[in-house]
Parts: C-alpha cells; sequence; structure tokens
C-alpha cells in the first residue's frame, strides 16, 4: 500500500511530483479550497481563474493537471473537484474530502510522491483525506505492489503502479489527534485494502481452505485466535447446512471463527461473514451473464475478516469475534439437489428448493454457532440477494435488524463513516411463503421482497434475545462500471467501515 505521512512542510517547499489542491463549485465559478493558499500565491492569487479557463468547475470526480509555477518545487498540480462550496462558516463534508483525495490519488498512478493540500481543519478531516487517499490509490496487482520505477524494462509496470508516497499537509504532525486519527486511517485503509484483494483473487486461487490459511497467517500476526473447522469437523459438528453447499464442490468448505479480545473487555461483538468463494448457483446453475462476478460472493466473510483485524491492529477495548462461513457452490453429482432437505446446526431442518439461495444456509449455521457464545450484538454481512440490488442499487447496502434502535445505529453508523446503506424491513407475513411440507422451512419463498425474505430466513438462526443485524451488501461489495472517488472496479471493501466504527462506539459505550 502507499506509505502515509504527515508533513510540516508548505505546499510551495515540498518536494514531491505533484500538489493536491482541492476546488470548489462556487455561484460564480471554481473557488480554491482552503490548504492551497501557498499553490494559489505561486499562481499570482490568479489559480481559480486559470482552472476556470481549463474549463474546470470543482465538481466531484473531476481533476485537471496543470504544470506548476516557478514559485513551487513540484512540477505538476493537480486540482481536485470537492463539489458545492460549503455555506459560508461551514466546512467541507468529510466524504467529499474522502472521495476527493481517492480520485486525486487515482489520477496520480504511476506517481512516486504527492502532496495533499487539501482542508484539513480538524483530525477527522485529516483522516478523511488520509482514508480517500489510501483507499483510492488501491490498484489490484496480481503480481505484487512494486515500488514505481521510472524507465528501463518495468516502465509499463511503473506507469500502472499506485501512488507510493502521500504526504499530507497542514495536518499538524506534533498534535496527538491529528497522529492518531492518521494513524487509524492507515490501519482501516491497509485492511480494506487487503479485503478487496480477497475479493479480486480468481476463485481457482482462493477457495475455502486457501481462505481458511489467509486467516491463520493474520492470526498469527496480530495475536487474535483462530480456530478453523474442517470438512471433517464440520459433518461431526452438525454443521448441515455449510456441508450442505459445500458439497459439490472438489474444494471442501470451512468455518472459520477468529477472535480478538480485550483483557477490559465489556462488550463482546460477533460479527459473521458469507464466504462463498464462487457461486455457480450449483443444482440451480446461474445462467450465463449472472455467473462472470461470482467470485465476489465472499465479500461478506472478507469484510468480517478485515474488521476484525482492524479491532485487533487499533487494540479496541471490546471484544469481537468473526465468523467465516466458506464454502464453494458447485454443480457435481456429489451436490446437494433442490429437494435435499438439510439438517442445520442446532437442529432445525431446510427444504432446499433452489441450490442458489446457498448463503442463508452457510449464514444460518454460523449464526446459530455465534450465538452459543451469546454475544451482546450479531451483525452479518453477505452478498445475499440479486433483489436487494433491484432495490438499493449498485451503492447502497441494506440494513435489516430484529431491533429498531440497533438498525438505526447502524445506519447512523454508515453515516458518520460514509458509507451508503438504507434500513430495510422484515414484515412477519413474509415468512409462512417459506413453509414447507417436508421440513421446518424451504431456502426460498415468494419472488416479492426477496431481499426481505431472505433475512427473515437468517433471523430463524438467531438465538433467543440476541441483538442482531443484517447487511445485505450485494449491490456495492464489488464495482463493475468506471472507478469513482476512493472506489476502484472491482472489489470495494463495502461495509468495513461501518463494522469498524460500530466497534470503536461499543468499545467506548456509546451504544446501549
Ligand atoms: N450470491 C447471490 C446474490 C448476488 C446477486 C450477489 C448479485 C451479488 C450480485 C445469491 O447467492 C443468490 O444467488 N441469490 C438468489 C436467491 C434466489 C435464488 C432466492 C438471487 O438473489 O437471485
Ligand atoms: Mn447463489
Ligand atoms: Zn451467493
Amino acid at each position: 500500500m502507499s506509505a502515509l505521512t504527515l508533513s510540516t512542510s508548505s505546499a510551495a517547499t515540498l518536494r514531491a511530483d505533484a500538489i493536491v489542491v482541492g476546488v470548489a463549485k462556487g455561484p460564480k465559478g471554481p473557488v480554491v479550497a482552503p490548504g492551497a493558499e501557498a499553490v494559489d500565491k505561486a499562481f499570482d492569487g490568479k489559480l481559480a481563474g486559470v482552472l476556470e479557463t481549463l474549463g474546470a468547475t470543482g465538481a466531484e470526480g473531476e481533476s485537471t493537471k496543470l504544470p506548476a509555477p516557478s514559485g513551487l518545487k513540484a512540477p505538476v498540480v493537480l486540482a481536485v473537484g470537492l463539489g458545492d462550496a460549503p455555506a459560508k462558516d461551514d466546512s467541507f463534508d468529510y466524504e467529499a474530502l474522502r472521495r476527493a483525495a481517492g480520485t486525486a490519488a487515482r489520477a496520480l498512478t504511476g506517481t512516486k510522491k504527492a502532496g495533499f493540500a487539501l482542508p484539513v481543519e480538524d483530525a477527522e478531516a485529516a483522516s478523511a483525506v488520509a482514508e480517500g487517499a489510501l483507499l483510492g490509490a488501491y490498484s489490484y496487482r496480481p503480481g505484487g505492489n512494486g515500488p514505481a520505477k521510472k524507465g528501463g524494462k518495468d516502465d509499463k509496470a511503473a506507469k500502472s503502479a499506485p501512488l507510493a508516497e502521500i504526504a499530507l499537509l497542514g495536518a499538524k504532525p506534533r498534535d496527538k489527534a491529528f497522529k492518531a486519527a492518521a494513524d487509524r486511517a492507515v490501519t482501516v485503509a491497509e485492511e480494506i485494502n487487503k479485503a478487496r484483494d480477497l475479493v479480486n483473487m480468481p476463485p481457482n486461487d482462493l477457495d475455502p481452505k486457501t481462505f481458511a490459511a489467509a486467516a491463520q497467517t493474520a492470526g498469527k500476526e496480530f495475536g487474535l485466535k483462530v480456530e478453523v473447522l474442517d470438512e471433517k469437523a464440520l459433518l461431526k459438528g452438525g454443521f448441515g447446512g455449510i456441508m450442505g453447499v459445500g458439497r459439490g464442490s472438489d474444494a471442501p468448505p470451512r468455518l472459520v471463527r477468529i477472535a480478538y479480545t480485550h483483557p477490559k473487555a465489556e462488550k463482546t461483538l460477533a460479527f459473521v461473514g458469507k464466504g462463498i468463494t464462487y457461486d455457480s448457483g450449483g443444482i440451480s446453475l446461474k445462467p450465463a451473464g449472472h455467473n462472470e462476478t461470482m467470485k465476489c460472493d465472499m465479500a461478506g466473510a472478507a469484510a468480517v475478516f478485515a474488521a476484525v483485524v482492524a479491532a485487533a491492529r487499533l487494540g479496541l477495548k471490546v471484544n469481537v469475534t468473526g465468523w467465516l462461513a466458506l464454502a464453494e457452490n458447485m454443480p457435481s453429482g456429489s451436490a446437494t439437489r433442490p429437494g435435499d432437505v438439510l439438517k442445520m446446526y442446532g437442529g432445525k431442518t431446510v427444504e432446499v428448493l433452489n441450490t442458489d439461495a446457498e448463503g442463508r444456509l452457510v449464514l444460518g449455521d454460523a449464526l446459530a454457532r455465534a450465538s452459543e457464545e451469546n454475544p451482546d450484538a450479531i451483525v452479518d454481512v453477505a452478498t445475499l440477494t440479486g433483489a436487494m440490488v433491484l432495490a438499493l442499487g449498485n451503492r447502497t447496502f441494506g440494513i435489516m435488524a430484529n431491533d429498531d434502535a440497533f438498525r438505526t445505529s447502524l445506519y447512523e453508523i454508515a453515516e458518520e463513516v460514509g458509507e451508503q446503506a438504507w434500513p430495510m424491513p422484515l414484515p412477519a407475513e413474509l415468512r409462512k411463503a417459506m413453509d414447507s411440507p417436508v421440513a421446518d422451512f424451504a431456502n426460498m419463498g415468494e419472488r416479492m421482497g426477496g431481499g426481505l425474505l431472505a433475512g427473515i430466513f437468517l433471523k430463524e438462526f438467531v438465538g433467543e434475545g440476541i441483538t442482531w443485524a443484517h447487511l445485505d451488501i450485494a449491490g456495492p461489495a464489488y464495482h463493475e462500471s468506471a472507478p469513482f472517488g476512493y472506489t476502484p472496479k472491482g472489489g470495494t471493501g463495502s461495509a468495513i467501515r461501518t463494522l469498524v466504527r460500530l466497534a470503536e462506539h461499543t468499545a467506548a459505550g456509546d451504544l446501549g
């Protein structure tokens, strides 16, 4: 990942390959944002005018490269759009800063070092800029992250290498709050980028076994307790959901428990992730056009994994247990058939009417198992339904819960960290659509409200009295169109920031 430093240099004296400045959309054309005073001065105070001449407006997503005037050490100025200028006395929205920093970092692909002279009034703003830049600089590099070297035979690789060094200007390095905010941003961005790598890995390289091994490696590195149930242990333990989904594949399933504990923690959170390393649909095979991106179906497990590791690295005063329900959903002579009845962990039986509704089966087992430890709250994260994508689109995840206050808290937390999310209901009447003549219930019912129905299915496996929420990230987990802000193509790391902030609030005792 790119390196981040807090620099005391001014934008004029910093030795770098480029200086990033912010430009906002004012009522009468582009306005240069605070933080860029030294750069504007080098342009004789005419930077806004120069930008306007070049057609810049300050709109979000816009970036304009200029040759630097002689007063600057850096050869290039990159002006990045911040969107509408805030009202007088208001500051820029953190998410606007995060996105602009991401756009700038991506525009500087192939550059070695850039100074970011964006408006950072407080530590939170510095954190947003740092996070946006580190996330925006990301690109999936199957061969690893080599530094950008100019010239020679690896020139092509150098041109596509992520921005190597980010110097945050104006962000008081000796101020404790700024330093802590920057450190937090680095940790969280690093774990998000690792999760993106897992999602982007081809499914022939990442199967349940290799995913579990990655959790074990991280466990050793960061002092987490990791337990892996293999197919023998899952069979013996009665995990009929995970086994039923995984049995069609040559790559057998796993259930990973990865736990972070703090000696003084008063609360315990359980995060449960859907980890289908490839979803072909199974015997209810997905048609061509619907299976090309289904390596992303483990994004929930990747998010949970990242959040637990981040909580540990941040040393939060809360216990966080991650459950990764890993399986590959494939058709074969040994695969579960539509019509089969599975006995889930805890004893409930499920008639599998559609083998493509596999996420709820692996999650049912994992939720029942997580409930046995009686955590203060459970949050599951899953690329669960196409219906949620139809409802909320490609950028927003749905939040369902068995507790109105908890759902509202998660919604507010998502907003606080700049993740788009929306509360969704769990209408009780949908439950009877899953009635089955041969089992406790079926794994599907009516098509209408499919995302909510899946949530109602999961609720059956949550222990009595445990506060629970379900995040359906099927839309935002994997980004197929052009990158924007700090969101790259491919795996996005959706829900990680929300989970980490939930753990922080829980540690601080902010939630009931
Ligand atoms: N993994 C899919 C859901 C999905 C769809 C994720 C699009 C990301 C993008 C899930 O396992 C699935 O196939 N769900 C079915 C359920 C149906 C058969 C009841 C769906 O949504 O069509
Ligand atoms: Mn499926
Ligand atoms: Zn799936």
